[in-house]
């Protein structure tokens, strides 16, 4: 079924889409190698990803944050239900908060400890003023770590949905979301 072009995301809104899942679904499993590894030395070097990573998920999310500021979505489908259009803007809302507070939040704690984040080695994100504090840098990464299990929920919920609307209802919403 063909859809007119002011009907569907922008390509730029679709690139930063996917981008940022995937991106998203990786550094969780990069936490998930982590554990899984024999000592602190190679958790610290396989973690080192996940902080880079977080990097440039905040750099893509703000973008996309902005880019969709000045290029708004396109407006629900008129077949949505009004709990479908609301249940979708509260957990797109609360997919972007979360996106950009985790990755702050994991700044914060790692300046708590005096260091900042290295981007593969190709630049160093520099720790924030913050007072040197390891309790409260841990207690930040349990809260981190506890968010990042809801961020996953949200994003199963968003994906339960999206299907729903593919498999049930048959409408266009996915091939919105699709060039
Ligand atoms: C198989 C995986 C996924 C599919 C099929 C999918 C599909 C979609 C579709 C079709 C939309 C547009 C909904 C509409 O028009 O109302 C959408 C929007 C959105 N998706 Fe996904 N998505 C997936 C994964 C993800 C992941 C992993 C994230 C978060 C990291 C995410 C975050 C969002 C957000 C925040 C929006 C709202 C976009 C906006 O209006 O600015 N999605 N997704």
């Amino acid at each position: 079924m063909s859809l007119e072009s002011k009907a569907k995301y922008s390509g730029v809104a679709m690139a930063l889409h996917w981008l940022v899942g995937i991106l998203v679904i990786v550094s969780w499993q990069i936490t998930v190698a982590a554990e899984a590894a024999p000592d602190r030395e190679a958790r610290g070097e396989i973690m080192g990803n996940h902080f880079a990573l977080g990097v440039v998920i905040f750099v893509l999310v703000a973008a996309r944050f902005m880019w969709r500021r000045f290029n708004p979505p396109p407006p629900p489908l008129a077949s949505h239900a009004n709990w479908e259009r609301a249940l979708a803007k509260i957990t797109h809302l609360a997919i972007y908060t979360f996106l950009l507070v985790m990755p702050i939040a994991g700044w914060i704690a790692m300046s708590s400890f005096g260091s900042g984040i290295s981007v593969w080695g190709l630049f160093e994100v520099p720790p924030l003023p913050v007072p040197a504090n390891e309790a409260l840098g841990e207690q930040i990464f349990e809260i981190h770590s506890v968010a990042g299990i809801t961020l996953l929920v949200l994003i199963a919920v968003h994906v339960l949905a999206v299907l729903k609307h593919a498999v049930v209802d048959r409408d266009d919403t996915l091939m919105r979301m699709l060039p």
